[in-house]
Parts: C-alpha cells; sequence; structure tokens
C-alpha cells in the first residue's frame, strides 16, 4: 500500500535466485516482502529504514507499534545490533538458526530503526533456519524486520495462500517457500543483564532452554497459566518531560512536535521544535516518531507539546503511542 491507501500489486515469487533476486531488491527500496521462516511467514522491511517499517504497520493495520523482531543471517550479524551477555552467546549457539528470539541490550553499531524497536533500548533479534529466509537475509545483507504476516487480529500465516488471503494489494510481494513447518512463534527470552526471562512461549521449549542454561528461566509460570505478555518486561519507551496533546499553540519554553506545513502560535519561543511530516504524511510521521521524541525530550523542556494529528489510518498507532507518553507519569 501506499502513502494514500492505495492498492499495489503483490507478487507471488518462486524460491529461486531470481526470486531472491527480487525481494532483496524490494527490500532495499524500501518495500515489503512476506517470506517463509520455519515458525510462520514474516512481513519483512529493511529495519534500518523507518519509513519501510511504518509500511509494515500500514499494511497490518496494527493500530499500536511493538517493538518488532530484526531477522539476520547469522550470529556474527546479530552481535553488531545487540549486546550478547554469556547466557545469550550460550543460547545463540545452541538454538541459532532457530525459533529462538533474543531480546539484548542495543549494541553501539546497531542499525536498526527507533521504530522497529518501538524506542527501546533494547533489539529483538532472531537468526531463522528457514533456508529461503536465510538466502534472502543473506542476499539483503541488512537486518529485516518482520512480525507476522497477517492482518491485526488475525492469525498467523504457515502458507504462501493465508498471506495474500490477508495482504494481496497491501504489500510487494510474497516470497512462496511453500508450509511454514513449526506453526507457531518463536519463544522470546529477554538477556538484559538479569536472569534470562521467557517472554514468550514458542517453538523451542523453555526445558532446552534451562537445559542450555542450567538453571530456571524466569517469566511464564511453571505450569504455563499464567504466561508473561509478550513485550510486557518491554515497558514502553517514555518521554522525560510531561506531553501535552492536541496543542494548537506553543507556551513559551515548551518543546514543540509538530505535524502539518501550519505555523502554531508561539512557535517562536520554543526551547526546541521537530516537524514529523510537514507534508502531512503519516507514514513518514510514524518513522520520525520515536527519534524526534528522544531529541525534544534531550532539550531539557519540561513539556513536549503535541500538534493535533488525525487518528486515520497510521495515526491511530503514532496517537496509541503518544497518549501513553501523555498519561505515563
Ligand atoms: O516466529 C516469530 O517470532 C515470527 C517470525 C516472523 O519470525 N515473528 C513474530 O513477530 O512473531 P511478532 O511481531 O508477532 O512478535 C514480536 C514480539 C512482540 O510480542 C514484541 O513485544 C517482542 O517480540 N519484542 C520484540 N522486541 C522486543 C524488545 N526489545 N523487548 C521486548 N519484547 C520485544
Ligand atoms: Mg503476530
Amino acid at each position: 500500500m501506499n502513502d494514500h491507501g492505495s492498492m499495489v500489486r503483490t507478487d507471488r515469487l518462486q524460491p529461486d535466485a531470481a526470486g531472491l533476486a527480487r525481494a532483496a531488491e524490494i527490500l532495499r527500496h524500501g518495500g515489503l516482502v512476506a517470506f517463509p521462516t520455519e515458525t510462520v511467514y514474516g512481513l519483512g522491511a529493511d529495519a534500518t529504514q523507518a519509513e519501510a517499517v511504518a509500511g509494515i504497520y500500514a499494511a497490518k493495520d496494527r493500530p499500536s507499534f511493538n517493538p518488532l523482531i530484526s531477522h539476520l543471517d547469522s550470529v556474527r550479524s546479530a552481535q553488531v545490533q545487540g549486546i550478547f551477555d554469556e547466557t545469550a552467546l550460550r543460547l545463540a549457539a545452541a538454538f541459532w538458526p532457530g525459533p529462538l528470539t533474543l531480546v539484548v541490550p542495543v549494541a553501539p553499531t546497531c542499525t536498526i530503526s527507533d521504530l522497529a524497536r518501538a524506542g527501546l533500548d533494547s533489539v529483538g533479534l532472531r537468526v531463522p533456519s528457514h533456508p529461503l529466509a536465510h538466502a534472502l537475509l543473506a542476499a539483503f545483507g541488512r537486518p529485516v524486520a518482520a512480525p507476522s504476516a497477517n492482518r491485526s487480529g488475525r492469525v498467523s500465516p504457515t502458507a504462501a495462500d493465508h498471506v495474500l488471503g490477508d495482504l494481496d494489494g497491501r504489500i510487494d510481494a510474497v516470497l512462496d517457500g511453500g508450509a511454514a513447518e513449526v506453526g507457531l512463534e518463536s519463544t522470546i527470552v529477554a538477556c538484559l543483564g538479569g536472569p534470562p526471562r521467557l517472554l514468550r512461549p514458542g517453538g523451542v521449549p523453555r526445558e532446552a532452554i534451562e537445559a542450555v542454561i542450567g538453571q530456571k528461566l524466569e517469566g511464564a509460570s511453571e505450569t504455563g497459566n499464567n504466561p508473561v505478555a509478550p513485550g510486557m518486561l518491554a515497558s514502553h519507551y517514555a518521554p522525560r518531560a510531561q506531553v501535552r496533546l492536541d496543542a494548537k499553540d506553543i507556551r513559551s519554553g515548551e518543546a514543540a512536535l509538530l505535524f502539518g506545513a501550519g505555523r502554531p502560535g508561539g512557535i517562536e519561543g520554543a526551547a526546541a521544535s521537530l516537524n514529523l511530516s510537514e507534508n502531512g504524511d503519516l507514514t513518514e510521521a510514524a518513522a520520525h516518531l520515536f527519534s524526534y521524541l528522544r531529541q525534544l525530550d534531550a532539550s531539557g523542556a519540561a513539556t513536549i507539546a503535541v500538534s493535533p494529528i488525525p487518528e486515520a489510518g497510521l495515526g491511530e498507532a503514532i496517537n496509541d503511542r503518544l497518549r501513553r507518553a501523555a498519561a505515563e507519569r
């Protein structure tokens, strides 16, 4: 789908050299390609291009920004993006390539966009074992952000036909690799300094992980009755400053987060200001959201005043994030 919500042609790419080359080319140009992994089909975009990542949310109709998993071709590529402690290294050695996602602190060399990380200082990484996924990641050479390739609220797809049923006309291509084997999403383990925690049960059983690290995982209960909600540890990025929404004018000393061409009253007196999108383009606005919030927060202003943002399309997810930032105190 383009910025104005119109349909695109979705190509079904064959699992051969030409299909892979085309898929990598689409990713390089900031497009969206669904591809098979051993768990489910993922909806991929270049994780380093925030606007491409914003396109994932638009195509899925997802009303909120969650941190996404970035997919890589090797442990070595993953270590450019995240900091692996001893436990994380051991888990990567034991289960990669495979259906395990590790949430680790962001490395100084990380190239994954703020939007793919939902503004967090941690990053979710996975090296999938599906041969086509691996071939695509190796050909592309950059991290690929990919949630499951379904519309928000629908079940995860395990075949190219499922992907097309949900996303035909909204994404550039699906790489057809037949049926996904596991059919269950990856297990997510956070290694953030403290004891490792299970964030989401999935394709790798808890017991197998505990056997490798020689200790019990914290998080979801032993019986599985009380699993930790995915992303729960993530505790969303919240600015230090107060956030004032729907600001039609700017008060002296506030930092201003603008949207659209208008110049609000009082803007001369702003401590700092950034415009999410002068053209009123919601995909561009989503791409800038987290980095601009951080930059304005760093200005030291006590309050960030935010221009009204339409609730349509990606505006819903942008406003959801801003409302949380305004409420979290
Ligand atoms: O099997 C899978 O994991 C599939 C395939 C495509 O790889 N992907 C998938 O992505 O299930 P998704 O977007 O449906 O789930 C990603 C989960 C979210 O629940 C998110 O909260 C968590 O990963 N996650 C990612 N990065 C995180 C982070 N930095 N901190 C906490 N949770 C994170
Ligand atoms: Mg999903």
